[in-house]
């Protein structure tokens, strides 16, 4: 959060912007990047936009994107909705300052969790827990429409909690929700309304006064019951060793030799519950409305994944198989491009400097809107059509480096990328194998934004094959 930097006087803005509350009323609170990519059209690349006191710079060109990447002079600006999530999640990963000895100590520590190669340990939760989802889907063929982003979002609730400490929801075993994921679901919610709106905090505390009591009392719960996992181990005579709990309570950063203390364990605890889960459910989300409503391409996909499993067969993905799912993977590629669930990052510069020849100063808060960037007409002449195959590597190549960045850049880019995209493939695997996907007649798109991009009230129907 900045105040008002002389040098963003200059740009290009929102036009009405008014005295004292800048401008405001040309916002969207509901689906603040979507409405920062059509002030792109009008504005340009780089515009600002102010409310009261604070100021945030656009950069929506892909240029100027590429540029804002440049990790010599621009860095992770944490402010604005992580602002809000540090107040949850602390020094955890996703909301520690680079500049904090906790982050470089979590990242040397986790990094390795996250490796391609360690996706091998996680490979068979993962499995299990997508044929929960697929058995649950069993259950509503011929019963009317699947809830898409629900179920999801339990999948992908139930899959880091999991391969991360152990924990399992029981999210498609029926019976009352967990009074620990309710709290943990309103707490995303909570957290995800602050997502790319520029923070007005006294209006918050007098419109949003009830949410914040709830939420207030959510944290402590939830803290509370983490903390009781965190005991529950350290008195384990025989504790797991192979989840991301045993491993920070385990493994001493090999650069400083130190271990982490268990406040800043359980803020990640936390946090990778919530980075881990709304992101990768969006992802699928989106994809499978994309496959419903473009039958040649889910045609093409399940070709794919019937060379493997053969129709009548009941796949048994083993982790090698995953990698052999090319246009599958394209097919995610393609989604984040369309809806990246992250629609922007925040950047801020390490030393003044320029953005698409504007001066800026250290510090100033930006936002790369990836959004706009994935539909810019450098991708083509019809940037908004779903076309997997942009992502072969031929095609690929002949566009500029630096445009498709849905996990972010640089050293504070995504740790839980390659987690990300194998749940998808697989999960996406044994779905097509199983159903044809039919679109609820008359759904019209609409996306929601709560920090994450959402197909709100997406329900698609399922048919056995
Ligand atoms: C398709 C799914 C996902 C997308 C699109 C996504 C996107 C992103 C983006 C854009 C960032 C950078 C944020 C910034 O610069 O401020 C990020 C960071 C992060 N993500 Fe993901 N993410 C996904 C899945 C996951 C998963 C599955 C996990 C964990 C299990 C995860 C954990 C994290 C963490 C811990 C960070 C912070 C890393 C750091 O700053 O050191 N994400 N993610």
């Amino acid at each position: 959060m900045t105040a008002t930097n002389t040098a963003t006087t200059k740009l290009p803005h929102p036009a009405h912007r008014m005295p004292l509350i800048g401008d405001l009323l040309a916002l969207d609170a509901r689906r603040p990047a979507q409405r920062f990519a059509e002030h792109a059209h009008r504005l340009g690349p780089v515009y600002s936009v102010k409310v009261f006191d604070r100021d945030l710079i656009v950069v929506a060109g892909p240029g100027e994107y590429a540029e804002v990447c440049d990790e010599k002079r621009f860095g992770k600006h944490v402010g604005f909705g992580f602002a809000a999530a540090r107040e949850n999640f602390g020094d955890a990963l996703p909301t520690a300052y680079t500049t904090e000895p906790n982050w470089s100590k979590a990242h040397n520590i986790l990094a390795p969790a996250f490796s391609l190669a360690a996706m091998k340990d996680y490979h068979e939760t993962i499995l299990d827990t997508a044929r929960e989802l697929v058995d649950h889907w069993d259950a509503s063929v011929g019963q009317g429409l699947v809830d898409v982003h629900t179920d999801t979002s339990n999948l992908t609730l139930e899959i880091i909690a999991r391969i991360g400490f152990g924990y399992r929801f029981r999210s498609f075993g029926g019976g009352e929700p967990d009074p620990y994921a309710a709290a943990v679901a309103r707490g995303f919610a909570f957290v995800g309304r602050a997502g790319y709106n520029i923070p007005v905090h006294w209006i918050d505390g007098i419109v949003r006064h009830r949410a914040i009591k709830q939420h207030n009392e959510d944290v402590a719960y939830v803290r509370g019951v983490v903390d009781d996992v965190i005991t529950a181990r350290r008195l384990d005579p025989d504790p797991p060793t192979d989840d991301l709990l045993a491993l920070m309570l385990t493994t001493a950063d090999p650069e400083s030799g130190e271990h982490l203390d268990d406040e800043n364990i359980r803020n990640q605890v936390i946090a990778f519950l919530n980075a881990g889960h709304e992101t990768t459910s969006g992802t699928l989300s989106f994809a499978l409305h994309l496959l419903a409503t473009h039958p040649e391409v889910a045609k093409q996909a399940r070709e794919e994944i019937y060379r493997l499993w053969p129709p009548g067969t009941d796949p048994d993905p083993a982790f090698g198989d995953i990698h052999k799912l090319k246009y599958l993977r394209r097919v995610i590629d393609e989604t984040l491009r369309l809806w990246p669930i992250a629609p922007g990052f925040f950047r801020e510069p390490v030393q003044d400097t320029t953005i698409g020849g504007h001066p800026v100063a250290t510090g100033q808060a930006m936002v790369a809107l990836t959004f706009a960037v994935h539909r810019d007409p450098v991708w083509g002449p019809n940037p908004d059509a779903f076309d997997p195959d942009r992502f072969l590597p031929e095609r690929a190549r002949t566009r500029p480096p630096g445009i498709y960045k849905p996990f972010g850049t640089g050293v504070r880019g995504c740790i839980g990328r390659q987690l990300a995209l194998h749940e998808s493939v697989l999960t996406l695997a044994l779905i097509l194998h199983r159903y044809d996907l039919a679109p609820e007649p008359g759904y019209e798109l609409q996306v929601v934004e709560e920090f994450t991009l959402k197909p709100a009230g997406l329900r698609l129907g399922l048919r056995r094959r």
